[in-house]
């Protein structure tokens, strides 16, 4: 089963509640990027956007955690917004990923752990047994419109290969640079959750463009 998540970075915060209701009939999941400005150069949005859209979606919440110590506000995320899915950056979590990881299933909500494109896929081989689903980054985090970062399928394959190996079930998570353009080849790398932002929400028509994805 694929799943297409819109990334709500790339919205219309004018309008936010056309593009939720737009994400409800045509997407799967509503991904959500909280950027710290510390982790990230970049500043999004946190609590108030998010517990806005958590009023009128009718679709899971996956928030992405762009933040230095999200043990801190992985608590205040599953409580206050009911997210679904909440990942976080191996970088900024290092020998304390174990202990997040399972911080978040301990709250019911599906754990994941995200590494940047400059982060070897190995570094998560021991911890994708405390894993719902990884992230892959395509770009960099800390912005939407980047361009694709073409290495991106070989480490998909390598990591869906490992779990393969493990015999565990993990889907992998892509994000950055998705679009209707390389969606079948990322999904035959082995991922099965595309993010994307401006290739769904700068699209003429969003939903012909998650259609065309799908
Ligand atoms: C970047 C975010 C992405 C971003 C994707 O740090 O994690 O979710 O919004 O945007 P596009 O699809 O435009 O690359
Ligand atoms: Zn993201």
């Amino acid at each position: 089963m694929i799943s297409i998540a819109p990334s709500m970075l790339s919205a219309d915060f004018l309008h936010l509640e056309k593009d939720v209701e737009m994400v409800n009939r045509h997407a799967d999941l509503f991904h959500l990027d909280v950027m710290d400005g510390t982790f990230v150069p970049n500043i999004s949005f946190g609590f108030p956007v998010i517990n806005a859209i958590a009023t009128k979606a009718a679709r899971p919440l996956d928030v992405h955690l762009m933040i230095v110590h999200p043990e801190k506000y992985i608590e205040r995320f599953a409580r206050e917004t009911g997210a679904a899915m909440i990942s976080f950056h191996y970088e900024a979590a290092k020998e304390q990923s174990v202990d997040i990881l399972r911080q978040i299933r301990d709250l019911g909500v599906k754990a994941g752990i995200v590494i940047n494109p400059d982060c070897p896929v190995e570094v998560l081989f021991p911890l994708l047994k405390e894993c719902d689903f990884v992230l892959i980054m395509s770009v960099f985090a800390g912005f939407g419109g980047q361009a694709f970062i073409e290495s991106t399928y070989e480490r998909i394959r390598a990591l869906k290969a490992e779990i393969d190996r493990q015999g565990l079930r993990v889907p992998i998570e892509v994000d950055g640079g998705v679009s209707p353009a390389n969606a079948r080849a990322l999904i035959e790398a082995g991922a099965e959750i595309l993010v994307a932002g401006s290739s769904i929400f700068k699209a003429p028509d969003p939903a012909a463009a998650i259609a065309a994805m799908r």
